[in-house]
């Protein structure tokens, strides 16, 4: 007797054989003694081959596929629907967020809205054209305490499926408060193949708010992307669901629970950015993951980036950096100055940290606490992040932040100015009491597609350094080379 497993395996081995031969009998097919021993070991030889070549040897099918996928051009921004959720009461007040990403001759996006408000009259070419969503009050809401508007933003993706745009690779969905670093977005979404079912985003960095909802779930204000194939069927489905699930919160639960139900996992990327922290970004802006940022998040609640600017002013000041560089942006180099015994965090086109001593580059990853949770009334689970923390310095004459002040750029390279954010009545002492300037030398950052699947990160040399000034320069680094202090 065969051990069960054995057995079994034996079997569906010998149903196969007599598949490929259907008319002879298993015993002949195996070693029997009415054939003669060379006659049987051609057969058997060739019943492997074609058992290998069924169902083992790929490349016998692949070479037509391995085409079809590299003549496919890349995908590009026209490729792309935007669909924005907003609202009558909120549109006018969320334009100037829009603004900042959206460009009529290169973004395709349509905002939905619950009515159409008086002063939306004049059409307003900086910002997308508004739909009115359809009906929903047939579909159930029994969440207390929540929205019903939940519906109507779930039911944007089935309503921008069916306007049938042409040449649609990626449906992207957000709020009108949600940033879109779109040249990255086209960039990642790039890596994936648009006929297959995708959908991809990013869960909340709180922990508290992913045990409400979902750990897999894509959370909707980050931002998600559901590929063309993909939106079609779940456009045709989505109302069934719509009348199962009236007791969940949000939209993007709405959307996920259908998702699942057809089959489909969330594919993540750590550049949609839900956002559920406010106040001073800094700590998530500083140390930002290797994948280019995607989104942002709760604009409204976040400090102005940028010292003295409102938080519009301060976020068009970020897209001068954005607009020359946007693959490099927030990118984390660190820069170490043996002679002085600096560590210098380099956040692009943002900040610039300086730290005495030497800082390991692993430690200078985790995000310094600089935030606070969304929900005010803050239980254990708020205060906890899928992400480590670092403590923010307390006293602020240790934090020495250094802010972009402006930018000049030739080419494909960039000079980045930063200047210090002076803090008043620290005592003199050390190195950089008189530092206050660095500049950055980089290369426009231009990944191609197998780049972007394997990204590592930058290095970093200092050309000169005074007393007031410093001028670092980014650059790939060598093949062994290792980002440290000391070696
Ligand atoms: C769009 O393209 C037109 C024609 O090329 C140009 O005049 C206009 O400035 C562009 N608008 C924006 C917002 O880039
Ligand atoms: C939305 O309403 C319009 C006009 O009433 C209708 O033509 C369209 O089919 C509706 N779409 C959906 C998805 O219900
Ligand atoms: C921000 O500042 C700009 C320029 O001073 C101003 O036009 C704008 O209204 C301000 N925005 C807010 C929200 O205060
Ligand atoms: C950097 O910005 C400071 C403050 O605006 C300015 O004084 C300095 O000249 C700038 N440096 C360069 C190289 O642009
Ligand atoms: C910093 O600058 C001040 C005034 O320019 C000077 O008196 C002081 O010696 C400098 N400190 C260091 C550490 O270089």
């Amino acid at each position: 007797m065969l051990p069960k497993k054995k057995q079994k395996q034996t079997t569906a081995f010998h149903h196969r054989l007599t598949h490929l031969f259907p008319r002879m009998p298993l015993r002949r097919l195996l070693l029997t003694p009415t054939l003669s021993t060379v006659k049987t070991i051609l057969l058997l030889l060739s019943a492997a081959f074609i058992v290998y070549t069924l169902f083992f040897n790929s490349s016998f099918h692949s070479p037509s596929l391995l085409c079809s996928r590299s003549t496919l051009s890349p995908t590009t921004r026209r490729h792309i629907v935007f669909a924005i959720a907003s609202s009558s009461n909120f549109w006018s007040r969320r334009k100037p967020y829009v603004r900042l990403w959206y460009n009529r001759n290169s973004t395709r996006a349509f905002a939905f809205v619950d009515r159409i408000a008086p002063d939306f009259a004049s059409a307003d070419p900086s910002v997308p054209p508004v739909i009115v969503s359809n009906d929903t009050s047939r579909f159930p809401y029994t969440f207390r305490g929540g929205l019903r508007s939940a519906i109507r933003v779930a039911r944007v993706v089935k309503e921008i499926v069916e306007r049938n745009e042409q040449d649609v690779r990626w449906y992207v969905f957000g709020d009108d408060d949600t940033l879109f670093f779109v040249d990255n977005l086209v960039k990642t979404l790039g890596k994936y193949d648009h006929e297959r079912w995708y959908y991809i985003g990013s869960n909340s960095e709180s922990y508290g708010q992913n045990l409400k909802n979902s750990f897999d779930m894509a959370f909707g204000g980050g931002g998600f992307a559901i590929s063309h194939s993909l939106a079609r069927v779940l456009a045709g489905v989505l109302d069934s669901c719509l009348t199962r699930y009236g007791h969940l919160y949000g939209s993007d639960a709405r959307i996920w629970s259908c998702l699942v139900e057809l089959g489909v996992g969330l594919t993540h990327e750590p550049g949609f950015h839900q956002v559920d922290m406010r106040g001073n970004l800094f700590g998530l802006l500083s140390a930002h993951a290797l994948s280019p940022i995607i989104t942002l998040h709760h604009l409204d609640a976040m400090d102005p980036i940028f010292p003295n600017m409102n938080n519009t002013q301060a976020l068009h000041h970020l897209f001068e950096a954005v607009n020359v560089d946007p693959g490099r942006i927030f990118q984390q180099i660190v820069c170490y100055d043996r002679s002085h015994s600096l560590t210098i965090s380099v956040s692009w086109g943002f900040a610039i940290q300086v730290f005495e001593g030497n800082r390991l580059l692993p430690d200078l990853l985790s995000l310094q606490r600089t935030f606070m949770s969304w929900r005010r009334a803050a239980t254990i689970d708020a205060n906890q992040y899928l992400f480590n923390i670092r403590e923010y310095p307390k006293d602020p004459c240790k934090r020495n932040i250094f802010y972009m002040q402006n930018l000049r750029t030739s080419k494909n390279n960039a000079l980045t100015n930063y200047t210090r954010k002076m803090v008043t009545d620290c005592p003199a002492s050390g190195a950089i009491k008189n530092l206050t300037q660095i500049r950055v030398f980089s290369q426009k950052l231009e990944l191609d597609v197998e780049e972007m699947k394997a990204p590592r990160r930058q290095c970093c040399d200092i050309i000169s350094s005074s007393k007031e000034s410093m001028l670092l320069e980014i650059r790939q680094c060598g093949v062994e080379e290792l980002i440290s202090m000391y070696f």
